[in-house]
């Protein structure tokens, strides 16, 4: 059996930020940029004609916080994107993600209590004030747009408490990609410098899954399923085949699965090297994430595998 992928099911990230003069280039994440409003505008441009239509956005402010408020700012840079995209380009379907850790000064997912935070490596984070904050963000990106929002700080319940938000705020067909099955990875390496948002500050085992714990991603997704979600997320891809297989399997959503900056950088640098073909890679990891169950795969290959998808050759960078 032959497996092919169509640019449909890739979901392309973006990092959004202030204008910088040009576009921005990320220590150790070759051919990814910190794009502003302009840039991103044209880069988004160029997509369709590619055959994608739908991209997920990251917010890089340049103030950070202890409370996050930039995130969830009416005027908030990824509120302002989505809102130029969607009148620009109405067939693009926008994806955001909700989360604070690129908003905060100590760089954790939700909002934490500092004086624990201090001495100890696993940090917690203090649910009830996460919820509030990401609910007002998802709520923020709903107004502005977004077609779907994805809250991933992993916070408890954090999906039905954005559902219960986007509906009181009359938001009923934005839809929840919940990032369900988030292990605890050493994949997200060139993501957090793009998003500088490494914590400050022990690490995020303490909401995130541990790598072994299968069940562990197996019961969330399913909770994120019975709290409202509309699609549910594996994260990382390739090391966690198997959690894509079985959440495909016992949860009857679509499954996403998030082939992240860590496995890109592998492909780019092993690529340099002539270890490997890009575009014979590249394809072979996609059939494997497809094969595995993965109904959509968020990568930022898509643009490159998309043009080969057309036989057309791909600017190597
Ligand atoms: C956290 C978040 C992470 C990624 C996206 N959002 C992981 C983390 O920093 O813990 C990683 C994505 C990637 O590596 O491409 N909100």
């Amino acid at each position: 059996m032959r497996i092919n992928i169509d640019a449909s099911e890739l979901i392309y990230p973006y990092f959004v930020a202030e204008s910088f003069g040009r576009k921005q280039a990320i220590k150790d994440f070759p051919g990814v940029y910190r794009l502003s409003l302009s840039e991103l505008l044209r880069d988004v441009e160029a997509l369709a004609p590619l055959g994608l239509n739908k991209i997920l956005l990251f917010g890089v402010p340049k103030d950070k916080s202890a409370s996050g408020d930039s995130a969830y700012a009416t005027d908030s840079l990824v509120a302002r994107a989505v809102r130029m995209i969607k009148k620009r380009f109405p067939g693009i379907i926008v994806f955001t993600d909700v989360c604070l850790c690129a908003y905060m000064t100590h760089g954790h997912c939700g909002i934490i209590q500092s004086q624990v935070a201090s001495h100890k490596t696993q940090v917690q984070i203090d649910n009830k004030k996460t919820l509030d904050a990401l609910a007002k963000m998802a709520v923020a990106h709903a107004q502005a747009g977004a077609d779907w929002v994805a809250p991933s700080a992993m916070a408890k319940r954090e999906v039905f408490a954005v559902r219960r938000a986007l509906d009181e705020n009359g938001f009923q067909k934005t839809r929840i990609l919940g990032y369900s099955a988030k292990f605890a990875s050493s994949f997200y390496g060139p993501f957090r410098n793009a998003a500088d948002s490494s914590p400050k500050m022990g690490d995020r085992s303490g909401y995130q899954l541990e790598p072994a714990d299968l069940e562990a991603a197996l019961e969330e997704a399913r909770l994120d399923a019975d709290e409202g979600a509309d699609m549910v997320m594996v994260k990382p891809a390739l090391a966690y085949l198997d959690v894509v297989r079985q959440v495909k399997q016992e949860v009857s959503l679509p499954v996403a699965a998030y082939n992240v900056s860590g496995e890109y950088a592998f492909v780019k640098y092993g690529a340099a090297r002539n270890l490997w073909e890009e575009k014979a890679i590249v394809r072979e990891i996609l059939t494997s994430i497809k094969r595995a169950g993965a109904d959509l795969i968020i990568t930022y290959h898509a643009k490159d595998a998309a043009r080969w998808l057309r036989g057309q050759e791909c600017p190597r960078v």
